[in-house]
Formats: C-alpha cells, structure tokens, sequence
C-alpha cells in the first residue's frame, strides 16, 4: 500500500463530491455546457479568462444545492433551472476573484489565481463582468422574487467582505461578529441556492423556508470549516494558501476561542503574527499547536457539526426523497472534508 500524497488527497475530496453528485451529474455536466458557452465571450480576454477560471473546476457545492432542492418535488430539470445553477456558480466566482485580490492570494483551485496571472487591474473588471452577467442571465428569468433574492445577497455578500475588512487586525473581534461576517460572506449564497432551486422546483412558502434555513446553516458549517482547514491544511490540499487568515490579519473563531481564554502569552503571539503580516517570530506549527492542545480547533469544529445538524433538521419536515438524502450527506461531507 502506497502512502497518499497530499495531491492526491485533494484529488479524492473531489472525487467525494463527484460521488456524492452523482445523481445530478447529468444537470452539472449541463450546467458545465450553459457555463462555457456563457464565458465565451466575443472579448478575448474575458473568453480567456473565464475558460481558465472553469478549467480550474471547483466543488461547484453551490449549483449542486440549487439543483438539489429543485428536484425534491419531482419536477425535471428544466433549462430554467440549469441557468440559475450557472448564475449562482458566477456570482461565487465573482466573489473568489475579487476575494483573491483583496487576500493577495496567489493560488486558487491549484493553480495560479486570475490576479497572479493577469494582475490586480483585469481581475476587479473580470469580478464585475462575472456579476453583471450574471445578473444579466438572472434577468433574463422575468422573475422577481429570485432577483430580489440575488441582489439582497449580493449588496450584502459585499457588507459581509467589507465589514470583515474593518475587522483586520482586531484580535478582540467577537463571536456574534464573526458569525455575522460568515452569514453575509458565505451562508446567504448558500441560502440562496437552496431557496431558489425550491421555489423553481415547486416548494410552498413552508418548504422554501425550511430549504433557506437548510442553506443558511450548511454555509455556517462551510465557513467555520474552511476557517479551520486554514490552520490544519496544507497549500497542496487546499488548493489556495494555507495559513493566510492570521497573516492577513482575519480573526477566525478558533483564534476567538483562544483570546477568550485570556492568556496574555498567546494573545501577543497572535498579535506578533498580525504585526509581521506572517509567521516569523511565531511559527504556524506552534500556533496550530497552541489551538488544538487547547481544544479550539476541536471546538471549532463541534460548533460547525452543530450548524451541519441543525441545517439537516431543517430538512426533517420535507417529503423523503433521494436528493433529500444527497442533501443530508452533504452536510456530513462539509464537516469532514479536507478541501
Ligand atoms: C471557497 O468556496 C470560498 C468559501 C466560501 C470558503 P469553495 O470551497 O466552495 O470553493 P470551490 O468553488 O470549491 O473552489
Ligand atoms: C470566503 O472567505 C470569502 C468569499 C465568500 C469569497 P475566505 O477568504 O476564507 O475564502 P478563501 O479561503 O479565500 O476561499
Ligand atoms: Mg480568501
Ligand atoms: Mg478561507
């Protein structure tokens, strides 16, 4: 038997959701198809762009949801709903690009990130093209209330990003503040996905509800789990950097667990870490050490099962279907994933 390498137990993450997908596989590989032809663009650099931002795949959790929730009535798939599976992968793309510019982040998904590559001025524009078509194809619906859902998450996907970055820095940050950055930077998107493939799919007001509240929860899980996969990963796992949160100056719940303790000694290693803008005086490995010999990842970790259980409650009172059961699985697979 060989040992994994990290690389390829990043590729068999992936291959976990592939299976775990695998009911939709044909819609996702539909919403793959409705993806290109919509990049391709008739400006170059756009079409180059977005070709490089596809091939450089993704979990795509977020049409995944949206598809999901659309089929739990029965209905088929109509070409409606593959084009708001495409429009919520755009705006989530949208929002890593410009993310990458404002982390400076020089990876993303393995490979170089679109502001590595074609630097910061090009990417801020390609983040608006992203938006504004896909906001383009969301009109296109003539349906009011998914507009209303998508430009509400967008206006407040932004607040999330911008209110963070009031936040850099600041190592006293609290945990109703940070849960409120991670409502806004991610758990609404995915909210918005289950939602919107619920009200597509059919679902009565009592159902979409339970279907947001569903998302909102998942994306709770997601953002604490990716928070803490940034201490305990590895660049090559996670595709993007390691370890950037603290040197960027972001206070991710572990750390808030950690200054809650109060001991002076570990909060000006922290400090020290956000003063440098990178682990030289203190090492990463000793931080992580501190963080689980104090039990702050592990409880990191049981708040993000508890968000997961909560948002499979949600689904309690739905009818039971196999895409139900995707649906439970993926909020296993949220908490357990490595990438
Ligand atoms: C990354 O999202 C941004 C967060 C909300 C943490 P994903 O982890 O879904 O990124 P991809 O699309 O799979 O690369
Ligand atoms: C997710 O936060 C931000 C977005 C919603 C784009 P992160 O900054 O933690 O995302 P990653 O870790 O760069 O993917
Ligand atoms: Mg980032
Ligand atoms: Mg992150």
């Amino acid at each position: 038997m060989t040992v994994p390498t990290e690389v390829s137990v990043r590729q068999q993450a992936e291959r976990t959701a592939d299976e775990l997908f695998s009911l939709i596989k044909e819609d996702l590989a539909e919403v793959e198809r409705e993806f290109t032809r919509h990049v391709s663009s008739h400006v170059q650099i756009v079409a180059e762009i977005g070709r490089y931002l596809q091939d450089g795949g993704g979990k795509r959790v977020r049409p995944a949801l949206l598809l999901l929730a659309s089929k739990l009535w029965g209905q088929p798939t109509t070409a409606h709903i593959i084009r708001m599976a495409v429009v919520v992968e755009f705006i989530h793309t949208a929002t890593l690009v410009h993310d990458d510019i404002i982390d400076g982040a020089d990876t993303r998904r393995g490979r170089p990130s679109v502001n590595a590559r074609w630097g910061n001025q090009i990417t801020v524009l390609m983040g608006d093209w992203l938006y504004m078509m896909a906001f383009e194809l969301a009109l296109g619906e003539r349906n009011f209330r998914i507009l209303d859902i998508l430009t509400r998450l967008t206006r407040e996907m932004t607040e999330g990003e911008l209110i963070q970055l009031t936040h850099i820095g600041n190592v006293r940050i609290t945990r109703p503040e940070y849960f409120d950055i991670v409502r806004r930077k991610t758990a609404y998107l995915f909210s918005a996905c289950t939602e919107i493939g619920g009200l597509l799919g059919g679902a009565s007001e009592a159902e979409q509800q339970r279907l947001r509240n569903y998302g909102l929860n998942l994306g709770i899980a997601f953002q604490v789990i990716d928070d803490i996969l940034d201490f305990t990963s590895t660049d090559h796992v996670l595709g993007k950097p390691a370890g950037n949160d603290l040197r960027e100056g972001k206070v991710t719940l572990p750390l808030i667990y950690l200054v809650e303790m109060g001991d002076t000694r570990t909060i000006e290693m922290i400090e020290s870490v956000i003063a440098d803008g990178d682990y030289c005086r203190v090492t990463r490995a000793d931080l992580v050490s501190i963080l689980e010999s104090r039990g702050a990842i592990e409880r990191a970790r049981a708040e993000a099962r508890e968000y997961a259980q909560r948002a499979c409650e949600c689904l309690d009172g739905l009818a039971a279907s196999p895409y139900r059961d995707v649906l439970y699985s993926l909020a296993r697979f949220i908490v357990e994933r490595r990438n």
